[in-house]
């Protein structure tokens, strides 16, 4: 199928879902290992049920010597044995489409792991059949080709290969070797892995770091910063997408196209002049944005208008396993509420990080127990604590990163327990926008900037359902009296949930949904 125009036509599930983040080894632990797995995933469905949610991404759950924790891929067919087998991932996918939930995997196609065994064939000699699934160059060991730096650790993006006596091209880690999509093998071998979780009835996927799959590699050279190349990309794109749409049930593209730029991001998402790409791509401008009206305001304005014009559906997320959590990013979880109204408000498919229903904040990870090469990513993958018993609903040892804190007051059972939480707060919310056509689907209307610490919209369908969705980012009250009333506060950050006539004030920090 091709993007409907918005908002006519029947809309497929993807523009309707909430879609929630599981970092497995974070999730729950069954198995006694320290780390989370799939049947700690499959414990917990009930978890997303009563939340609320339509579906969830895994982050990698293929076999990996975990340089990068997943993102390393060593098979893109079977399942890390920490996390389970096939049957449980089979499963796994059972149960959540018994409940109505969807499963999106993360496909990880730039690079694959040093040990998956198309590297290591690749690596044995200049002869292999498979020496040019890889980017390779010449040289000496002194001198690598270029000067280009890898994402993470900081470090030159080419490692030298002492038996064949040349460089290979890495973005990320030296285990994580680029994949040179530019041989037409590699993508075939790539769409077969697609192919093989389709058919086991994946809904989607998470494309990871998917504009870098495109490369030109004539631009190995001074004068360019990579060789990334997005004309390719979009190709690679265009195909990814037509053998999606030759299976039946809207399966779906969610790209990472981590570009600070949502004009260029949108020249992913939806249908371009050559054919349909991306279904969904994340904006991670917001994950930068001060905690302020207008520049939120502007962001929004600008991220409407790049993706109105591809008629593009937005995606939005405030946290995930890259980033601190938004808890602690805002410091305070008056704060975090408010950020739950704002991400399950806006116009497009929302993404939930797990833990951000708890209001979780990132756990305080001594240098002695890191583990993220990169340097930074250990507090927001700290495991999630079940419920107050002193290993919080994991088995019998202790995680493999340090709990977040209080975990014995935030945790999932208390917090369900408690109608004024945080936890309830999401639930309310996500039940709101399931009762409303305006909240899930409708356009959107920012309303006039009469306050420069109030931002507000509408949300309203043709058939005339409607809705206001309002954040006070001030720490003063201030009077907000929108057109049109009176209205309802069908949720407010500081309530419980009983509807009441909305008194046209807003809290410090306050944000409501507000319905006729
Ligand atoms: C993406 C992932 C991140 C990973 C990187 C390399 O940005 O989200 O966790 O380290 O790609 O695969």
């Amino acid at each position: 199928m091709t993007d409907p125009p918005l908002p006519a036509g029947p809309r497929p599930w993807w523009m309707d879902a909430v879609i929630y983040q599981i970092y497995p080894r974070s999730f729950c632990d069954t198995s006694g290992t320290g780390v989370g797995d799939l049947d700690g995933v499959r414990r917990h469905l009930d978890h997303l049920v009563w939340l609320g949610v339509d579906g969830l991404w895994l982050s990698p759950i293929f076999p990996s010597p975990m340089a990068d924790h997943g993102y390393d891929v060593s098979d893109y067919c079977d399942v890390e044995p920490l996390f389970g087998d096939m049957g449980t991932v089979d499963a796994l996918i059972a149960e959540a489409h018994e409940r109505d939930l969807r499963v999106l995997l993360d496909w990880v196609p730039n690079h694959s792991s040093d040990q998956h065994p198309w590297f290591l064939e690749s690596r044995s000699s200049r002869d292999n059949p498979k020496r040019d699934w890889y980017i390779w160059v010449d040289g000496t060991p002194d001198q690598p080709p270029t000067k280009w730096k890898a994402m993470f650790p900081v470090g030159p993006a080419w490692t030298w290969d002492e038996t064949t006596r040349a460089w290979y091209h890495h973005r990320f880690t030296p285990q994580q070797p680029d994949l040179n999509w530019s041989n037409p093998e590699v993508e075939a071998a790539m769409l077969d892995t697609l192919r093989f979780w389709l058919d086991r009835g994946i809904d989607g996927f998470r494309m990871d770091v998917i504009h870098m799959i495109g490369k030109d590699l004539s631009r190995i050279g001074p004068d360019y910063a990579d060789a990334t190349d997005p004309a390719r990309t979009h190709a690679h794109l265009r195909r990814i997408r037509a053998l999606l749409d030759s299976y039946d049930g809207d399966r779906i593209a969610v790209g990472e196209v981590y570009i600070l730029d949502i004009d260029e991001v949108a020249g992913y998402i939806g249908t371009g002049p050559e054919g349909p790409e991306l279904h969904l791509g994340f904006d991670f401008v917001p994950h930068y944005l001060e905690w302020a009206a207008e520049p939120w305001r502007t962001h929004l304005a600008q991220a409407e208008a790049a993706l109105g014009r591809r008629q593009a559906w937005p995606t939005w997320a405030l946290g995930s396993h890259d980033i601190v959590r938004i808890r602690s990013r805002l410091g305070s979880e008056a704060k975090a509420r408010a950020a739950a109204v704002l991400l399950l408000g806006l116009r497009g498919t929302p993404f939930l990080y797990a833990g951000e229903e708890l209001g979780l904040e990132d756990a305080v990870v001594p240098p002695e127990l890191r583990q993220d090469p990169a340097g930074s990513r250990d507090g927001c993958r700290a495991p999630i604590p079940w419920d107050a018993t002193p290993l919080h609903g994991w088995t019998s040892t202790t995680p493999w990163l340090p709990w977040p804190p209080e975990p014995d007051v935030r945790n999932a059972a208390s917090l369900r327990d408690d109608p004024a939480s945080i936890a309830h707060l999401y639930r309310r919310l996500l039940a709101t926008r399931r009762d409303s056509p305006a909240l899930r689907g409708g356009d959107v209307t920012f309303l006039p900037a009469d306050d420069t610490d109030v931002l507000a919209w509408e949300r309203h369908t043709v058939d005339g359902d409607r809705c206001i969705v309002a954040l006070n980012f001030g720490s003063t009250t201030r009077a907000f009296a929108p057109a049109g009333g009176p209205w309802t506060l069908a949720v407010s950050t500081t309530g419980t949930g009983e509807a009441t006539a909305f008194t046209g004030s807003l809290a410090p920090d306050e944000a409501v949904v507000l319905r006729p």
